[in-house]
């Protein structure tokens, strides 16, 4: 049964990253959810298709999308839908977004894909089978030291003077060898899962943003926890995932910076 949520969501999600890249070549119709929080018409063409092919394929399940057109049936099943990750880079032409969907039963997750549509990059999971990239396994790096490895961070486009990030990456920094920021928190957590990056956290994401790498990075042999390494939970204030070899040296670094100033997270 998992292989076929699994089959529908990467189909759904091919289909919409075809709008993805049919939009982006048009000039972007940019509105704001909040001073820096952009919105498209692709976000919302995207969401639409997304949602009308859940409905059509799993009418019970309970469908949460970032643009609000899901729709909560009290179901046990529930997709979490992000139709446009990296709206800010879509909008500037930057060819980092994608789509992001995954699927949980009782709050556990089951199936991740996410895809991107300018370099056709297809990453996809199910509990218990393993992640793939364009239908080969993947696995998370095997670098074993944060001195020697390459990391990814994001900022929110929202609140973000109350954002402690800046802190972590200035440290983060200087540990390893170099700190990336580019705009999409599902592919930054897919390259964990195939080994681009060795680790990757943020503040303040939201259950849309990360729940199909979650799945990716674990059933790819890393790991995912809050920053203090605590049990992530979707939505909640942290995410630090890994592929679990250095994952404790991230925690440790995490720890001084935040004693540094007992006002950041
Ligand atoms: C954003 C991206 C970005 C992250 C932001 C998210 P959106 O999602 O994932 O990398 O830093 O916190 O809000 O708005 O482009 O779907
Ligand atoms: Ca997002
Ligand atoms: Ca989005």
């Amino acid at each position: 049964m998992l292989n076929s949520y699994l089959e529908t969501a990467i189909d759904i999600a091919q289909e919409a990253g075809k709008i993805l890249r049919e939009e982006v070549e048009r000039p972007p119709t940019i509105a704001y959810k909040g001073d820096f929080d952009l919105v498209t018409q692709a976000d919302r063409r995207s969401e639409q298709l997304i949602v009308t092919r859940l409905r059509e394929n799993f009418p019970q399940h309970a469908v949460a999308a970032e643009e609000g057109t899901g729709t909560d049936t009290g179901s046990d099943y529930r997709w979490h839908v992000d139709p446009l990750d990296g709206t800010t880079n879509f909008a500037h032409g930057y060819p980092c977004f994608c789509v992001s969907m995954a699927l949980a039963f009782k709050g556990e997750l089951l199936v991740g894909v996410i895809y991107n549509p300018i370099y056709q990059e297809l990453f996809a999971a199910a509990r218990g089978e393993g992640a793939t990239f364009n239908g080969r396994k993947i696995h998370s790096s095997k670098i074993d030291a944060l001195k020697n490895s390459l990391l990814c961070t994001g900022f929110p486009n929202h609140k973000r003077l109350s954002n402690p990030n800046i802190h972590y990456y200035w440290d983060f920094t200087l540990r390893s060898h170099g700190v990336r920021r580019d705009g999409s928190a599902a592919l930054d957590l897919a390259y964990v899962a195939m080994g681009r990056f060795d680790s990757f956290w943020e503040f303040g994401l939201n259950p849309w943003d990360t729940a199909a790498g979650v799945v990716l990075v674990e059933e790819a042999g890393g790991k995912v926890t809050d920053l203090q390494g605590q049990p992530y939970v979707l939505g909640g204030p942290s995410i630090l995932a890994s592929n679990g070899l250095i994952h404790a040296e991230m925690v440790k670094v995490a720890a001084e910076v935040a004693e540094r100033d007992t006002t950041r997270q």
